[in-house]
Protein backbone atom coordinates (compact mmCIF):
# COMPACT_ATOMS: atom_id res chain seq x y z
CA UNK A 1 0.00 0.00 0.00
CA UNK A 2 1.49 3.18 -0.84
CA UNK A 3 0.19 6.88 -0.18
CA UNK A 4 2.38 7.97 -3.68
CA UNK A 5 0.76 5.81 -5.95
CA UNK A 6 -2.84 7.12 -6.28
CA UNK A 7 -4.30 9.92 -4.58
CA UNK A 8 -7.05 8.64 -2.03
CA UNK A 9 -10.27 8.96 -3.56
CA UNK A 10 -11.70 10.79 -0.27
CA UNK A 11 -9.05 13.20 -0.98
CA UNK A 12 -10.93 14.16 -4.47
CA UNK A 13 -14.00 15.27 -3.19
CA UNK A 14 -12.82 17.01 0.04
CA UNK A 15 -12.79 20.76 0.34
CA UNK A 16 -10.93 20.77 3.28
CA UNK A 17 -8.59 17.42 2.03
CA UNK A 18 -8.43 19.33 -1.00
CA UNK A 19 -7.13 21.93 0.44
CA UNK A 20 -4.32 20.24 2.28
CA UNK A 21 -2.99 18.37 -0.69
CA UNK A 22 -3.07 21.33 -2.80
CA UNK A 23 -0.91 23.87 -0.24
CA UNK A 24 2.52 24.66 -1.68
CA UNK A 25 5.06 26.69 0.00
CA UNK A 26 4.93 30.01 -3.00
CA UNK A 27 7.89 31.87 -2.94
CA UNK A 28 6.42 34.67 -5.47
CA UNK A 29 3.45 36.47 -5.33
CA UNK A 30 1.55 39.76 -6.97
CA UNK A 31 2.16 42.59 -5.22
CA UNK A 32 -2.06 42.90 -4.63
CA UNK A 33 -2.75 43.28 -1.36
CA UNK A 34 -5.23 40.47 0.68
CA UNK A 35 -8.32 41.83 1.42
CA UNK A 36 -9.14 42.90 5.23
CA UNK A 37 -12.08 39.94 5.50
CA UNK A 38 -9.43 37.05 3.82
CA UNK A 39 -6.94 38.57 6.68
CA UNK A 40 -9.62 38.08 9.72
CA UNK A 41 -10.51 34.51 8.29
CA UNK A 42 -6.75 33.52 8.48
CA UNK A 43 -6.25 35.24 12.34
CA UNK A 44 -9.21 33.39 13.02
CA UNK A 45 -7.95 30.04 11.76
CA UNK A 46 -5.04 30.63 13.55
CA UNK A 47 -6.57 31.39 16.90
CA UNK A 48 -8.42 28.64 16.76
CA UNK A 49 -6.01 26.58 16.41
CA UNK A 50 -5.76 23.66 19.21
CA UNK A 51 -2.99 24.15 22.15
CA UNK A 52 -1.22 22.28 25.03
CA UNK A 53 -4.03 22.76 28.03
CA UNK A 54 -5.55 25.00 26.02
CA UNK A 55 -2.81 27.77 26.87
CA UNK A 56 -2.97 29.48 23.53
CA UNK A 57 0.72 30.53 24.40
CA UNK A 58 1.00 32.83 21.05
CA UNK A 59 1.32 36.32 19.58
CA UNK A 60 0.48 37.26 16.28
CA UNK A 61 1.99 40.66 14.65
CA UNK A 62 0.79 40.95 11.32
CA UNK A 63 2.68 43.22 9.14
CA UNK A 64 1.65 44.49 5.37
CA UNK A 65 3.73 47.57 5.54
CA UNK A 66 6.63 47.35 3.18
CA UNK A 67 8.98 49.32 4.86
CA UNK A 68 9.21 46.91 8.15
CA UNK A 69 9.06 43.95 5.64
CA UNK A 70 12.58 45.66 4.23
CA UNK A 71 13.72 46.33 7.45
CA UNK A 72 13.07 42.66 8.62
CA UNK A 73 14.67 41.49 5.55
CA UNK A 74 17.90 43.43 6.19
CA UNK A 75 18.43 42.92 9.50
CA UNK A 76 18.21 38.72 8.67
CA UNK A 77 21.29 39.53 5.78
CA UNK A 78 22.86 41.92 8.43
CA UNK A 79 22.77 39.00 11.46
CA UNK A 80 24.11 36.22 8.64
CA UNK A 81 26.60 38.70 6.78
CA UNK A 82 25.62 38.23 3.23
CA UNK A 83 22.78 39.29 1.12
CA UNK A 84 20.36 36.64 1.91
CA UNK A 85 17.85 38.05 -0.87
CA UNK A 86 14.02 38.26 -0.58
CA UNK A 87 13.25 36.18 2.50
CA UNK A 88 9.31 37.13 2.43
CA UNK A 89 9.25 36.57 -1.78
CA UNK A 90 7.81 39.17 -2.55
CA UNK A 91 4.61 38.53 -0.61
CA UNK A 92 2.60 41.76 0.69
CA UNK A 93 1.47 39.98 3.94
CA UNK A 94 3.51 38.05 6.71
CA UNK A 95 2.15 37.22 9.92
CA UNK A 96 4.80 36.44 12.98
CA UNK A 97 4.54 34.32 15.86
CA UNK A 98 6.05 34.73 18.62
CA UNK A 99 5.81 33.01 22.13
CA UNK A 100 7.42 32.13 25.48
CA UNK A 101 10.21 30.12 24.33
CA UNK A 102 10.93 27.76 26.74
CA UNK A 103 7.31 26.91 28.12
CA UNK A 104 6.92 23.42 27.42
CA UNK A 105 4.65 22.82 24.09
CA UNK A 106 4.46 26.70 23.09
CA UNK A 107 6.68 26.61 20.13
CA UNK A 108 4.82 23.40 18.55
CA UNK A 109 1.29 25.28 19.56
CA UNK A 110 2.75 27.94 17.44
CA UNK A 111 3.64 25.71 14.62
CA UNK A 112 0.21 24.05 14.82
CA UNK A 113 -1.50 27.36 14.25
CA UNK A 114 0.85 28.52 11.51
CA UNK A 115 -0.48 25.28 9.35
CA UNK A 116 -4.01 26.08 10.38
CA UNK A 117 -3.19 30.14 8.61
CA UNK A 118 -1.59 27.55 5.31
CA UNK A 119 -4.64 25.77 5.15
CA UNK A 120 -6.92 28.57 5.38
CA UNK A 121 -5.27 30.53 3.10
CA UNK A 122 -4.89 27.66 0.19
CA UNK A 123 -8.96 27.16 0.93
CA UNK A 124 -9.08 31.32 0.25
CA UNK A 125 -7.30 30.68 -3.16
CA UNK A 126 -3.97 32.45 -1.49
CA UNK A 127 -0.94 31.16 -0.99
CA UNK A 128 2.01 30.71 1.56
CA UNK A 129 5.19 29.94 3.14
CA UNK A 130 5.94 29.38 6.30
CA UNK A 131 9.33 31.13 7.16
CA UNK A 132 11.72 29.80 9.35
CA UNK A 133 14.37 32.57 7.69
CA UNK A 134 13.38 35.84 9.45
CA UNK A 135 14.24 34.46 12.90
CA UNK A 136 17.94 35.32 12.53
CA UNK A 137 16.90 39.30 12.66
CA UNK A 138 15.29 38.62 16.00
CA UNK A 139 18.30 37.22 17.47
CA UNK A 140 20.59 39.67 15.55
CA UNK A 141 22.43 43.20 17.07
CA UNK A 142 19.05 45.07 16.69
CA UNK A 143 16.95 42.03 18.03
CA UNK A 144 15.48 43.82 20.99
CA UNK A 145 14.21 46.60 18.59
CA UNK A 146 12.81 44.42 15.93
CA UNK A 147 10.59 42.58 18.77
CA UNK A 148 9.33 46.16 20.10
CA UNK A 149 8.43 46.94 16.44
CA UNK A 150 6.58 44.32 16.14
CA UNK A 151 4.86 44.29 19.87
CA UNK A 152 6.23 40.86 20.65
CA UNK A 153 4.64 40.95 24.44
CA UNK A 154 7.93 41.03 26.91
CA UNK A 155 9.62 37.79 27.54
CA UNK A 156 7.96 36.30 23.86
CA UNK A 157 10.61 35.69 21.40
CA UNK A 158 9.78 34.85 17.23
CA UNK A 159 8.75 31.21 16.79
CA UNK A 160 8.16 31.32 12.71
CA UNK A 161 6.20 33.49 10.61
CA UNK A 162 3.95 32.99 7.48
CA UNK A 163 3.93 34.81 4.61
CA UNK A 164 0.50 35.14 2.60
CA UNK A 165 -0.61 36.49 -0.63
CA UNK A 166 -1.87 35.79 -4.06
CA UNK A 167 0.35 33.24 -5.95
CA UNK A 168 2.24 34.78 -8.98
CA UNK A 169 3.86 31.11 -9.33
CA UNK A 170 3.57 27.77 -9.17
CA UNK A 171 4.99 24.49 -7.32
CA UNK A 172 5.20 20.78 -7.89
CA UNK A 173 4.19 18.92 -4.34
CA UNK A 174 7.22 17.71 -2.20
CA UNK A 175 8.11 13.90 -2.28
CA UNK A 176 5.38 12.14 -0.34
CA UNK A 177 7.85 9.61 1.53
CA UNK A 178 5.84 6.38 2.11
CA UNK A 179 8.69 4.69 3.99
CA UNK A 180 7.96 7.01 7.12
CA UNK A 181 4.61 5.09 7.40
CA UNK A 182 4.43 1.81 9.29
CA UNK A 183 1.07 0.31 9.96
CA UNK A 184 1.57 -1.45 13.40
CA UNK A 185 -0.43 -4.56 13.41
C1 LIG B 1 9.34 25.50 10.19
C2 LIG B 1 9.50 25.79 8.72
C3 LIG B 1 10.38 26.78 8.31
C4 LIG B 1 10.52 27.07 6.96
N1 LIG B 1 11.33 28.12 6.60
C5 LIG B 1 11.38 28.49 5.30
C6 LIG B 1 12.10 29.66 4.93
O1 LIG B 1 12.68 30.36 5.75
N2 LIG B 1 12.10 30.01 3.62
C7 LIG B 1 11.43 29.27 2.68
O2 LIG B 1 11.46 29.65 1.50
N3 LIG B 1 10.73 28.17 2.99
C8 LIG B 1 10.68 27.76 4.29
N4 LIG B 1 9.92 26.67 4.65
C9 LIG B 1 9.18 25.93 3.63
C10 LIG B 1 9.77 24.53 3.34
O3 LIG B 1 10.97 24.67 2.62
C11 LIG B 1 8.72 23.70 2.58
O4 LIG B 1 7.61 23.49 3.40
C12 LIG B 1 9.25 22.36 2.09
O5 LIG B 1 10.28 22.53 1.16
C13 LIG B 1 8.15 21.51 1.43
O6 LIG B 1 7.56 22.19 0.36
P1 LIG B 1 6.00 22.49 0.31
O7 LIG B 1 5.68 23.36 1.51
O8 LIG B 1 5.75 23.21 -0.98
O9 LIG B 1 5.26 21.20 0.40
C14 LIG B 1 9.79 26.34 5.99
C15 LIG B 1 8.90 25.35 6.41
C16 LIG B 1 8.74 25.08 7.74
C17 LIG B 1 7.72 24.04 8.17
Amino acid sequence: MSITATEPTAITANPVLRAIADRRSVRGYSPKPITQDQLDALLAAAVQSPSAMNRQPWHFSVVQNPAILSRINAEVSKAMNKDVGDVFHGAPCCVFLSCEPDARWSRLDCGIATENIAIAAQGLGLGSVILGMPEAAFTGPNGGELNAMLKFPPTYKFAVAIAVGVPAVTKEAHPLLADRIDYID
